[in-house]
């Protein structure tokens, strides 16, 4: 029997320390899927095609990882792929406040258990909110997301400039 794990997340736009996540995950697990999450209420910088597009490029070559669009619940997500457990990363008990209660909700509607992973220091101030302001204001984000990303971020704010 394979085992599967489910890293969800915005990914808006994937980073080093989410591939970390998903590495580590994937040293536990024999498959892992990036799930992508769609919420129509959220604004994004990036489309759902371009998050996913952009995340499949960051684990290219890491072989058992795969990138999926989650649009509804990712309770029944994971319950339909009979996941053997969501995959969180942690940075800090700030994330443990938020997660709690989201691990426990997913809990009770799937019974299915999420697991948290502590990722690497090196990576424990990186957050998708600051790699973006960052690059809105034309900053340096090397080393905090994958090079395809770093282009897509110039990109997206020059053009949008
Ligand atoms: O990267 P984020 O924005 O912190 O990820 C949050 C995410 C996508 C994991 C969360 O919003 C989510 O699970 N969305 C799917 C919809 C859902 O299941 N909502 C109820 C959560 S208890």
């Amino acid at each position: 029997m394979t085992h599967l794990a489910i890293c969800p997340g915005s990914f808006d736009p994937i980073t080093l320390g989410h591939v970390d996540v998903v590495r580590r995950a994937r040293s536990i697990f024999d498959e892992v899927i990036i799930a992508v999450a769609h919420n129509a209420k959220k604004s994004y910088v990036f489309s759902l095609d371009q998050r996913v597009a952009l995340a499949r490029q960051a684990v290219h070559g890491i072989d058992g990882v795969r990138v999926e669009v989650v649009s509804g619940l990712l309770a029944d997500f994971a319950k339909e792929r009979e996941a053997a457990a969501i995959v969180k990363g942690l940075r800090s008990s700030r994330d443990f406040d938020d997660e709690l209660a989201m691990s426990l909700m997913n809990r009770h509607l799937s019974g299915v258990e999420t697991v948290f992973v502590m990722g690497d220091p090196q990576f424990s101030h990186v957050a998708s909110s600051m790699v973006k302001d960052i690059a809105r204001h034309g900053g340096d984000v090397t080393g905090l997301v994958p090079d395809a990303v770093a282009t897509a971020l110039t990109r997206t704010f020059r053009d949008g400039r």
